[in-house]
């Protein structure tokens, strides 16, 4: 127990470290999209070369397509010129988040028309070839130590695994949210998605077919759904605190951030209710008072500290299993986005 509670002080002493530009407000842009290496980007053909139904059903998401199809439409012409942007394909601000940009030498390409693999498990150049093979021995043959070295080695060189619930949940919100505030205000550009992390990943992106080698594509299992739900929630306060408190002004941007986190405040204070847990209680008392007025900031800079250290202890401590009391807050099937009805 001991070097359990240890071993997540460390862990959130060095989260929150990394978190110090919310110390001073303003005075450095938050990072836009996962930001991963491009240099370190291989490619979603690479991938689909072992995983076509994975690959199969990424064709027929939004992400696929989704920095071409920005650069045609319409609204992407007019939020560009208010960005003073020439070529949305070219602009790494787009890019970042419609994108996956990869680079080899000198030269800065797209990996595809849309936002590829590597942009939600991670850029793969230091873990493909390790994560896919068994330990130089036939599938099935490996020990249990193997198994385990080879995963921990591929999620050292950056890799994303669907088991690792805060860092995915943090990697779709670094999209999600929008937390630019020229882009908002002055590009006219949404101030980011009506995101929950169960409906949002349980529907059109769910591709959970590789396993069953395509035979079924099922529903994470209620245990990581109650997790999805829970982090996710905080995952997004998380970023959410930050964009309100380093804004500059009170335009469209401060504005839906602040909205956004009133909502997300009941979402916890719901599941605050349902369940009786350390972490969410401490979370909640942290943000239970805050004011978003931009007089404010400093407070709510010290409040998306403290959530990120209840998110991340919750996040080690518990594995779903005795969060039941949630379950009525999860959302239906019928209402997993994107998906086609009859599918589930
Ligand atoms: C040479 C074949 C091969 C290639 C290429 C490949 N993979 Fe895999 N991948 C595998 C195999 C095999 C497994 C399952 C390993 C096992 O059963 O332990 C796997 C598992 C995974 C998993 C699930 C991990 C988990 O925790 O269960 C993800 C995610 C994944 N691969 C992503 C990718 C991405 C992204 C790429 C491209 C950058 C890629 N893979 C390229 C063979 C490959
Ligand atoms: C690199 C940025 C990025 C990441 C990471 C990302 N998304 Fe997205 N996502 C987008 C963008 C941009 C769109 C809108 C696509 C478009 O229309 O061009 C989108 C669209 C979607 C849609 C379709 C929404 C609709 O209106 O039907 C779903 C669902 C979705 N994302 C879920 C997720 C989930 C779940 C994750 C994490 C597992 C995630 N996304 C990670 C950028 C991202
Ligand atoms: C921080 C991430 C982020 C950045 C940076 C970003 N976008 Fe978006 N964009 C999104 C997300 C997320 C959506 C989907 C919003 C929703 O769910 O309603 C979106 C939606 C859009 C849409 C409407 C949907 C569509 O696909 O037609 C347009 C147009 C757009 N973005 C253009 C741009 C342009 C142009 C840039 C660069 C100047 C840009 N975006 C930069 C995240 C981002
Ligand atoms: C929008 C983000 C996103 C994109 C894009 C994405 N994945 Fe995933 N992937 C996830 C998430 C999240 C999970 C876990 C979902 C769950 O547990 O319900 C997952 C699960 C997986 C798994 C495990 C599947 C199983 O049977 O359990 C594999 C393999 C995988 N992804 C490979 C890929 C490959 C290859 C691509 C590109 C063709 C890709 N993913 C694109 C987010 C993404």
């Amino acid at each position: 127990m001991h070097s359990k509670l240890l071993f997540i002080t460390l862990l959130i002493i060095t989260l929150t470290g990394a978190i110090h530009s919310t110390d001073k407000p303003s005075d450095q842009a938050l990072p836009t999209g996962p930001g991963f290496d491009p240099a370190k980007v291989l490619g979603p053909v690479e991938c689909i070369e072992c995983h076509k139904h994975s690959g199969g059903v990424w064709e027929q998401t939004p992400h696929h397509e989704s920095i071409t199809g920005v650069h045609r439409s319409k609204e992407g012409q007019e939020i560009a010129k208010a960005m003073n942007i020439k070529r949305i394909t070219r602009e790494s601000l787009c890019i970042d988040c419609h994108g996956t940009a990869q680079r080899s030498g000198e030269k800065t390409t797209l990996s595809s028309n849309g936002i590829s693999c590597e942009s939600c498990h991670g850029a793969a150049a230091d873990w493909m070839k390790r994560h896919g093979e068994f330990s130089g021995k036939e599938e099935g043959e490996e020990t249990t130590e193997e198994i385990a070295a080879r995963w921990k080695e591929s999620e050292a060189a950056g890799m994303l695994r669907p088991s690792m619930i805060l860092e995915i949940a943090r990697n779709c919100v670094s999209c999600h949210v929008v937390p630019h505030e020229d882009l908002v205000n002055t590009g006219g550009h949404s101030s980011g998605s009506d995101f929950e992390l169960v409906s949002w990943s349980q529907g059109i992106v769910r591709h959970n077919n590789f396993y069953s080698k395509g035979k079924d594509n099922k529903v994470a299992s209620i245990e990581k759904r109650r997790l999805f739900h829970i982090i996710g929630i905080m995952a997004e306060m998380e970023i959410v605190l930050q964009a309100v408190s380093t804004a500059n002004g009170k335009g469209d941007y401060a504005v839906k951030n602040a909205k956004r986190f009133i909502a997300l405040r009941k979402k916890l204070d719901a599941v605050n209710k349902a369940i009786d847990n350390p972490q969410i209680k401490e979370a909640m008392e942290a943000i239970a008072n805050l004011k978003m007025s931009l007089k404010k900031q400093d407070a709510m800079a010290i409040a998306a500290k403290q959530i990120t250290a209840s998110v991340v202890a919750f996040a080690v401590l518990n594995d779903g299993s005795s969060l039941e009391g949630v379950d009525p807050l999860l959302a239906k099937d019928t209402d997993y986005r994107g998906a086609k009805p009859g599918t589930q």
